[in-house]
């Protein structure tokens, strides 16, 4: 070993040899392991993770099915997501809790997280603040309401929560957020830091519908607060993408090629089935 070559610059270095072989080896076919050892070499050298050997990976769990805790553990789609990205990348996933109107600045500012992934649509405002990589599901918006409430249908909800002493609960940060203040701005938009809080405080009386996302809707009310329901779909047709920040291109290209992968060779299908069949 080089004498001015300090361990891990050896380890990365060495990587980086047996990657390249790899590559050379597998003559433009090569085995998944053969890809995700050459594609791990290159993390280790050259994508500025947070902590080397990991994908540190920011999410907001209170967005089922992209993102929840179940028995303390992350479930969803987003983590199945992360985890195959993390496995295509030959990485170990290591996933980290930020209240969701914090994750685009802290992806941002760098040093805590290297992927926002958290059900985030990509927009104009946050592709000033982050990259994103290409989307991989869309959704749209849902207005909840309570069943026991009979004043805000399908057909009137449009004028019926455009009212002064209407309160829309909302996530803070939220497309959800944005949406009510545009549209409703005779009603009161309140943010809430969670997502599932909103929902509690229209159970808890403290609000007349909440705006989320059609798919979180849908599974809020029929697990959670099966009280509600869903009244009115809003297709705003947004597109969820991971958010890289600005000064990793190396990153984000290696987020796009992990994901063309598992794009076709069926994985992310399978993880979207698995939460959408
Ligand atoms: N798709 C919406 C947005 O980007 C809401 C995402 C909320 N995600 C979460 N994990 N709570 O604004």
């Amino acid at each position: 070993m080089n004498k001015n070559m300090s361990r891990r610059e050896f380890v990365a270095a060495a990587g980086l040899f047996a990657g390249m072989m790899g590559l050379v080896g597998c003559g433009g076919s090569g085995s998944a392991a053969t890809t995700a050892a050459a594609s791990s070499a290159a993390a280790d050298a050259g994508l500025g993770l947070v902590t080397d050997g990991k994908l540190t990976v920011g999410t907001s769990p209170d967005f089922p099915p992209f993102e929840n805790l179940e028995n303390d553990q992350y479930v969803g789609l987003d983590i199945d997501l992360a985890q195959a990205l993390a496995d295509k990348l030959g990485l170990e996933l290591e996933m980290k809790t930020l209240q969701f109107d914090a994750i685009v600045p802290a992806v941002a500012a760098g040093g805590q997280v290297d992927l926002g992934i958290s059900g985030i649509t990509i927009d104009p405002d946050r592709e000033e603040q982050v990259d994103f990589s290409d989307s991989y599901y869309i959704d749209d918006l849902a207005v909840v309401t309570m069943k026991a409430n009979a004043d805000i249908t399908a057909d009137t909800y449009a004028d019926a929560l455009n009212q002064a002493g209407v309160t829309i609960a909302v996530q803070s940060g939220t497309t959800g957020e944005s949406y009510a203040q545009e549209n409703f701005p005779n009603a009161t938009t309140q943010p809430y830091g969670n997502a599932t809080d909103a929902f509690a405080a229209m159970q808890a009386g403290q609000a007349n519908a909440v705006i989320t996302n059609k798919a979180v809707g849908a599974k809020m009310v029929s697990e959670s607060y099966t009280d509600a329901q869903v009244i009115k779909e809003i297709a705003t047709g947004e597109e969820y993408g991971v958010a890289v920040s600005k000064d990793n291109g190396a990153l984000l290209d290696a987020v796009n090629g992990a994901l063309a992968a598992i794009t076709d060779d069926g994985t992310l299908d399978s993880i979207v089935n698995k939460y959408f069949g």
